[in-house]
């Protein structure tokens, strides 16, 4: 299978599988970094963690498909994200707390060749950014 279809595959898995992904991904971000949950105090039905994810998703999918919409949306969210209060260097653990949520689901189903299309897509999604 070539990157993209790993990465497409791997999430259709992880849909599949996860009824409502948010609570698993956000309890991740918080406990590898514990300071970033009272950022959404404010948010008690939790429907900007919740657009907040959706953008995430479309942004890798396009990421692993090579269209132009990430770049851009990347690089104002960063700049969006300051002014939350949110660290440039810690923009980017949010991929990371989908990433090895998709991984737990995966589990045996997570294999060498998927794990290293995840590992070029978060670099690029890194770069599609304009940082
Ligand atoms: C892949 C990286 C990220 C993307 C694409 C992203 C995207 C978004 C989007 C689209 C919103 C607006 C949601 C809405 O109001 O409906 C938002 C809000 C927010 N994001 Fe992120 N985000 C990312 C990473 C992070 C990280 C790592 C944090 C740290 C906790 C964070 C904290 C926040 C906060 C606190 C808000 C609410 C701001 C407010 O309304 O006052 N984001 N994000």
């Amino acid at each position: 299978m070539k990157g993209c279809d790993l990465i497409l595959s791997s999430l259709d898995t992880f849909a599949t599988r996860e009824g409502d992904p948010a609570p698993g991904i956000y309890a991740r971000l918080f406990a590898a970094h514990p300071e970033l949950e009272a950022l959404f105090l404010m948010d008690t039905d939790g429907g900007v963690r919740g657009s907040m994810l959706q953008q995430a998703f479309e942004c890798l999918i396009d990421v692993a498909e090579g269209g132009r919409m990430a770049g851009v949306v990347l690089g104002a969210e960063r700049v969006n994200h300051e002014s939350y209060g949110v660290p440039d260097n810690l923009f980017d653990a949010f991929f990371l707390a989908i990433r090895d949520s998709v991984k737990a689901s995966l589990a045996d189903d997570w294999t060498a060749e998927t794990s290293a299309a995840w590992t070029r897509l978060l670099a690029r999604a890194g770069q599609a950014s304009y940082r």
